[in-house]
């Protein structure tokens, strides 16, 4: 099968598409020939060794996490998919990836691709939507009035925690650049923050939940708009200062999940029209890099997808 590959720890140079041996589905797997998958930042932070405290790798090593399929084989315990079945999920970040023409996946993490979405648009939500469903469902339950401050709302997972956050009756801040100030607003935003012009600081006020996608400064910035009592729910994006300014509010920084119940959620969030996916940019299995290069701008809008089938 065509495989995007890397033989170390790398930059974008480092990887290459090649032909290597197909995988086999192990006892608890489910083989998926991949229609289309969808890039994240993990895909080439694991790359570049960013995150091997965490786990290292095998190497060579295939990219990619998000897929959108069609299983071809099941393992000897897998009884709840079969040959056939379309699904959709995102494998957990220690593992042989997506980026390829088949993919031997746990079959609990994959779960029945809602037939209202193509497989391109598929691929391009597992990741995005348990991460932000971690945060803002089973951390921050956001409510019918809470006001909420998502930060980079033209990201991936922006553009989902805005839709989720309006879906549940809250008023929602997104901090974006001026271009993608009226993508945040058709996603529901109720103010769009031109982050490099203007101090959201004095924009946002009264906050329940901050989104905090970013860390860093804009992480320590934040504080200043939640209201006593508030949530900072943080990912692992920038590191996050250790100072805490202020003693009246929570900060959490959940993991995130990966699970069948969790792309089962995201499904039936999409059936419902509570979350639509955003599919920014769609590129041939064979210009993977350049798919790659926008994603390491950090200035994709919505979701960057490698069509592979
Ligand atoms: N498990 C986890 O902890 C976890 C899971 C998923 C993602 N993450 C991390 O979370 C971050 C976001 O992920 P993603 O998938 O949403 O990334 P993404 O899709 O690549 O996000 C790109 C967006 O970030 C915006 N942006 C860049 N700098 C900004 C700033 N200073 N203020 C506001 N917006 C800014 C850009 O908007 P403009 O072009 O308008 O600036 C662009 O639309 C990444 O660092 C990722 O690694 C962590």
């Amino acid at each position: 099968m065509r495989a995007l590959v890397y033989d170390d720890y790398c930059d974008l140079q480092g990887m290459r598409l090649a032909d290597i041996p197909d995988p086999a589905p192990g006892p608890d797997e489910v083989l998926v020939e991949v229609h289309a998958a969808g890039i994240n930042p993990i895909d080439w932070k694991v790359r570049a060794g960013h995150m091997r405290a965490r786990f290292e790798l095998e190497f060579p090593d295939v990219a990619g996490r998000d897929l959108s399929g069609v299983v071809v084989a099941v393992g000897s315990n897998v009884t709840d998919l079969k040959e056939g079945d379309t699904v959709f999920g995102t494998c957990p970040p220690n593992r042989w990836g997506s980026h390829a023409e088949l993919i031997a996946v746990e079959a609990s993490v994959v779960g029945i691709k809602p037939p209202e979405i193509s497989h391109i648009e598929a691929a391009s939500i597992s990741l995005v939507g348990l991460t932000a469903l971690t945060a803002l469902e089973k951390t921050a339950t956001i409510q019918n009035g809470m006001r909420v401050l998502v930060h980079a709302g033209a990201g991936g997972v922006g553009a989902f925690a805005i839709q989720y956050c309006k879906s549940r009756g809250a008023t929602v801040f997104a901090t974006a650049s001026a271009g993608n100030a009226d993508f945040v607003r058709r996603l529901g935003a109720d103010e769009a923050i031109d982050y490099r012009n203007v101090d959201f600081t004095e924009v946002a006020s009264d906050i329940d939940v901050v989104y905090d996608t970013m860390g860093g400064e804009t992480h320590l910035r934040s504080y200043n708009v939640l209201k006593p009592g508030g949530l900072m729910v943080c990912l692992n994006a920038e590191p996050i200062p250790d100072e805490k300014p202020r003693d009246d509010i929570r900060v959490e920084t959940p993991l995130v999940q990966y699970d069948r119940a969790g792309v089962e959620r995201i499904a039936q969030l999409i059936q419902t029209r509570a979350v639509q996916p955003s599919v920014g940019t769609v590129f041939f299995f064979s210009d993977a890099m350049d798919a790659y290069r926008l994603s390491e701008t950090n200035h994709a809008r919505g979701k960057i997808v490698l069509r592979i089938k």
